[in-house]
């Protein structure tokens, strides 16, 4: 278990107290494991996203990006195994009607009756419970108005399937050969019966995938490869090491296409769970689309001569399960001035937002050349105007929502145009010239960075 102060129950309690994140459709007393972003946390979720652009088509010449339909054909879910096997295995309470999850129902899941907390489902006096039933989790809806015969489709329970439908075509454009990747970003729908653990796992989520098409003899090594760029992306987030480590799948425990998988996994609150799945999922997918479409999904190496169908490995990540391991990563407590502090240690680049602008007061000129200093900066880096309340409270806002630097205009300021630049982490407040200000805190932006965590 996790040895600082961070708990589930604080993450919450923040997100919804900076607007960061919170339970969706509130108004109508929420929806079953669906949340909203705030301002704050479309800011953070896209730094993350951002960031696996980067690893992805930035840093590399081998991946093109795709943006792929979330609504398929139907066949795409028979050929995939998704219709027969998608399943989770479910019990109902006849009387209190709750649905659960019939391989959860262990203390280890700490699912609880709602009758009678104190007890797992089915060891209340009431609990009347149905046998197991096998329960797709897939959404269902129709096509056209009338609910008839052959206009079911689903909403996509990942991403990748898109990928695989239009390997050929983007094969035929992308100008590339095997090893090459196509990646996407976007959500994903699974009727998930959950213990809550907030975003963790949600009914609709984002997810970033990479399917990465190789010569067959290749796919161990490629695997092994994947393993590692995508740990090494997590540190690359300011993750803390120890807090990160690869879980390879027993083979009990492999999907029905993979032959190898391992998890990125990160010890949140709850414990050790998964980040990101990264899987061997060999020529399964493109031979099962081949044999449902007709068409021939494979490779032709002109040069060689060789015709074959590439297989693939697929690093498979969770913008959300990311955006909450930076959350329970970078929070911490401690105390300033006698006060207790929330501050949340984000590495600077995933950070809402870079730069506060504060004026002390809210006179003497010093809002104007509060605001000149934030036009200074706003094209450069995420950058807020903050003019109300104390200065130690304005702060202590900036530091729930980590921005790494406070700027202050001071009475100084007006005479010799220097601000002091505030450290979220050191607390030091160093005096820059504003017409450096730029320069230096994108340097600072750019600096190598260790969470503070890992030296205390
Ligand atoms: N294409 C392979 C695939 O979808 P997965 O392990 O089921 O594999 C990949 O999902 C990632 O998507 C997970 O590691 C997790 O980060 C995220 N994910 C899956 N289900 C989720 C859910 N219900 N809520 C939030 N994130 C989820």
């Amino acid at each position: 278990m996790p040895d600082d102060a961070v708990t589930m129950d604080k993450i919450v309690s923040l997100c919804k107290r900076r607007g960061i994140i919170f339970p969706a459709s509130e108004i109508y007393g929420g929806i079953a494991n669906t949340y909203d972003y705030g301002h704050y946390g479309v800011l953070l979720k896209r730094n993350v996203v951002d960031a696996w652009w980067q690893a992805m088509i930035g840093d590399r010449d081998d991946i093109v990006a795709l943006d792929s339909a979330i609504i398929q054909h139907p066949r795409t879910w028979e050929a995939s195994g998704h219709l027969a096997g998608f399943t989770d295995p479910l019990v109902d309470c006849r009387t209190c009607g709750q649905r659960f999850r019939a391989d959860h129902l262990d203390a280890e899941h700490d699912v609880r009756c709602p009758r009678k907390p104190s007890v797992l489902p089915g060891q209340g006096p009431d609990c009347n419970l149905t046998e197991a039933r096998e329960f797709n989790l897939m959404f269902e809806t129709t096509i056209g108005p009338v609910q008839e015969a052959g206009s079911t489709v689903y909403l996509r329970p990942e991403t990748a399937q898109g990928i695989f439908l239009d390997f050929k075509t983007v094969l035929g454009f992308a100008r590339r050969k095997p090893p090459f990747g196509i990646a996407q970003v976007g959500k994903s729908f699974r009727n998930e019966i959950t213990p809550g653990n907030f975003i963790f796992r949600t009914l609709e989520f984002e997810q970033m995938e990479m399917e990465y098409f190789v010569p067959p003899d290749d796919a161990h090594r490629w695997y092994l490869h994947w393993l590692e760029a995508r740990m090494d992306w997590y540190e690359r987030l300011g993750i803390r090491g120890d807090h990160l480590r690869l879980r390879a799948h027993e083979q009990d425990e492999l999907s029905h296409y993979s032959s190898a998988t391992s998890d990125v996994e990160y010890l949140y609150p709850i414990g050790w769970q998964e980040l990101e799945g990264i899987a061997n999922r060999g020529n399964f997918d493109l031979t099962q689309h081949a044999q449902y479409s007709g068409e021939k999904l494979e490779y032709f190496d002109q040069q060689s001569g060789e015709r074959y169908v590439p297989h693939v490995i697929e690093p498979a990540a969770g913008v959300g399960r990311a955006t909450l391991a930076l959350l329970c990563d970078a929070y911490d407590e401690d105390e300033l001035g006698g006060e207790a502090r929330t501050v949340l240690k984000l590495h600077p680049r995933m950070a809402p937002v870079k730069v506060a602008v504060l004026p002390l007061v809210r006179k003497d000129g010093q809002p104007e050349l509060a605001h000149e200093v934030r036009n200074l900066l706003r094209r450069r880096m995420q950058t807020e105007y903050d003019e109300g309340g104390s200065i130690g409270r304005r702060y202590r806002r900036q530091d729930e929502i980590g921005t790494p630097w406070c700027v202050t205009i001071d009475h100084q300021s007006l005479e010799d145009r220097t601000v002091t630049v505030r450290d979220r982490d050191t607390l030091t407040q160093d005096r820059v010239a504003i017409d450096e200000l730029p320069d230096v805190l994108a340097g600072k932006l750019e600096a190598a960075w260790i969470s503070p965590k890992v030296a205390a």
